[in-house]
């Protein structure tokens, strides 16, 4: 996820529009900015590593001349290449004279590549958003319209584009397939951009475009065609959000955003990973070492927090799909351990900052046994990424919320992923695995389903928003979820709560239940439902109260949320989880809390 602002208009309007813009956008990255502008010389460019200020600083320094009033411009969130100058985007066609920047991800980038690379290209950065750049080049025989529809024709993935050549200076294209983009209609100005919040203090009238559906603009004139290059009829529709808003889509807060999105989010952790018809799964990132893979005999899923849930969530997985042992250990004590690890151990530190001291500390003294240690991080570049022998990015976008939430359900669903990988290698069924990773491939829209419940859980979350102290009980694969849910609840709404399995009651904790006290039960289809139903007696008989989450009403809980069966109980819990997000949101929200930024916590924590 990163943001993008391409410009047509007022000469003297073009940098400070795409600087003001790109500002607006950094909470979709922040790796790296860049900038491209048509001038009565050719294209004048500049790019710069870290926030916008640092582009902004550049361009007052050079003081650039001759502008004409186009130009397109990024602020990146690294998926391909880490955050340097040579990654930054726009990137340039071989001869210089078309630039591009891009949000999403090339899937068939490197087979593009290839085929460029052997007409004599030369590449001089690691993303994939360079073979559009280069491929339009290619193409390209004087009319930038046709040599784009032939290029969108040849990408697989997710892109928003937008796209100038020095020999049309009139002209813009802007390109939407599977990342968003919109055109802001001004007044003798035209915007293209990621969202809202970077038009909306020049104009609140706006064109949405919708995938495989291109713009082309010619200064203040535009048209826009299918990738067929058919002619759409486009309404202009007008914006009643602010600023602040805008950059939140219009949730009050980023944690609902991170909820919300998490359909299009495991979407994109999910892109060009799954091999359907092989019943396996594909991780780039893991190619350099599939050879020390096949010698593994340990399997170490590292982690703090909430990444230690997904991690115990992990170890489930790989037990249960593998033959080889796993377990989940805390960063922060790993290593007072005593933990006979060695160069046939895998160790999966999960991340999503990537800067996490303990972890950090932990994956040292992995190394210095000679483990085999991978990441599995959001953060592009970050340091984890960087001292690990190789690795797997999540994708989800930046989380912004100091809670984490989407990337919680990415990184436990790249672990089973992970799972299944070393599982196919050691003969996991064909047909088990295949139905496996349909359920993994549909559970964008499970989540979905439970996201449209939303304002019922809002009621049932009303109900718990006094309570000082609450259990979440779940056994098996939602154990990990009860332990996940108990963190949200405390994280946000200040509530103290313990995450329990189902079994664990009875030795000691029931002694806290008396009338009145809330247990949240996850009592989904699984094989260890029916135990979960005797929890709830258990805890109705003390005149506790339980709210459960299930598959459908439990009659003797006081309240039910009800979430999709999915008809996989590895994948169930993740699909839980989002009702407990959501309860841990609204009663924050209740409560009248700074939910992005709850007291005392911080998005990164890189002291031990
Ligand atoms: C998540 O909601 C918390 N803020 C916290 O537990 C976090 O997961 C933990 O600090 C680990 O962070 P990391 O994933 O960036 O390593
Ligand atoms: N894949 C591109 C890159 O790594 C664009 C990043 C994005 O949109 O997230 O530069």
């Amino acid at each position: 996820m990163c943001g993008i602002v391409a410009y047509s208009g007022k000469k003297e309007s073009v940098i400070n529009s795409l600087v003001t813009g790109l500002k607006r956008l950094e909470y979709r990255g922040y790796d790296s900015a860049g900038i491209a502008a048509i001038s009565s010389s050719g294209i004048y460019d500049k790019k710069t590593v870290g926030k916008v200020t640092n582009l902004e600083r550049a361009v007052l320094e050079d003081q650039p001349v001759g502008l004409n009033g186009i130009g397109i411009a990024h602020t990146r969130w690294a998926t391909h290449g880490e955050p340097t100058v040579a990654n930054a985007h726009p990137h340039a066609s071989a001869d210089g004279r078309i630039w591009v920047v891009h949000n999403g991800i090339i899937e068939n980038y490197l087979e593009i590549k290839k085929n460029l690379q052997k007409k004599g290209i030369k590449f001089t950065s690691q993303t994939d958003t360079e073979v559009v750049a280069k491929l339009i080049g290619d193409l390209y025989k004087g009319d930038l319209r046709s040599a784009v529809l032939e290029t969108v024709a040849q990408l697989k993935g997710a892109f928003a584009l937008c796209i100038i050549s020095k020999d049309e200076p009139e002209r813009l294209i802007g390109v939407k397939y599977a990342s968003p983009l919109l055109v802001g209609i001004g007044k003798d100005e035209l915007i293209i951009a990621s969202d809202a919040s970077a038009i909306i203090e020049r104009t609140k009238k706006v064109v949405y475009l919708e995938d495989g559906e291109l713009v082309d603009i010619n200064k203040s004139d535009y048209e826009v065609v299918s990738f067929q290059d058919e002619a759409i009829d486009k309404s202009v529709e007008k914006i009643d959000w602010d600023v602040d808003a805008a950059s939140k889509q219009g949730y009050e807060h980023y944690l609902l955003k991170e909820i919300m999105e998490q359909p299009e989010a495991i979407e994109n952790s999910l892109r060009g990973r799954i091999l359907l018809d092989e019943a396996d799964v594909r991780f780039g990132g893991l190619m350099d070492v599939s050879a020390r893979l096949k010698d593994i005999n340990r399997v170490v899923l590292l982690g703090v927090g909430t990444s230690y849930y997904s991690a115990k969530l992990g170890e489930l997985y790989f037990n249960a799909l593998t033959s080889i042992p796993a377990t989940a250990a805390m960063s922060p004590e790993y290593r007072y351990t005593k933990n006979n690890i060695d160069k046939n151990t895998w160790l999966i530190a999960v991340s999503q900052s990537g800067e996490t001291a303990d972890t950090i500390a932990a994956i040292e003294e992995a190394k210095r046994h000679g483990a085999l240690v991978t990441g599995l991080v959001n953060v592009v570049g970050s340091s984890i990424s960087r001292m690990t022998d190789a690795g797997v990015y999540n994708h989800t976008g930046p989380e912004i919320s100091v809670a984490s939430t989407k990337a919680f359900t990415s990184q436990s669903l790249l672990l089973l992923m992970h799972a299944i990988l070393l599982g196919r290698q050691q003969g996991l069924d064909f047909s088990a695995s295949k139905k496996l990773i349909r359920a993994v491939v549909d559970l964008p829209k499970s989540i979905g389903e439970v996201l449209k419940s939303r304002d019922l859980i809002e009621k049932v979350a009303s109900s718990i928003r006094k309570d000082n102290d609450l259990f979440y009980l779940g056994r098996q694969y939602n154990y990990p979820i009860a332990l996940e849910g108990a963190l949200k609840i405390k994280e946000l709404a200040y509530i103290h709560a313990e995450g329990l399995s189902g079994g664990e009651l009875k030795h000691g904790f029931i002694a806290l239940i008396e009338p009145g006290f809330t247990t949240i039960a996850i009592a989904t289809d699984d094989v260890v439902k029916d135990k979960m139903i005797a929890n709830i007696a258990e805890v109705k008989a003390r005149k506790g109260r339980v709210v459960a989450i299930a598959n459908e009403v439990i009659k003797q809980a006081d309240a039910t949320v009800v979430v999709p069966n999915i008809g996989s109980d590895m994948l169930q819990p993740l699909v839980n989880n989002i009702a407990l997000q959501l309860i841990a949101y609204y009663v924050a929200k209740e409560r009248k809390l700074d939910i992005d930024q709850p007291r005392n916590l911080a998005k990164s924590v890189t002291v031990e």
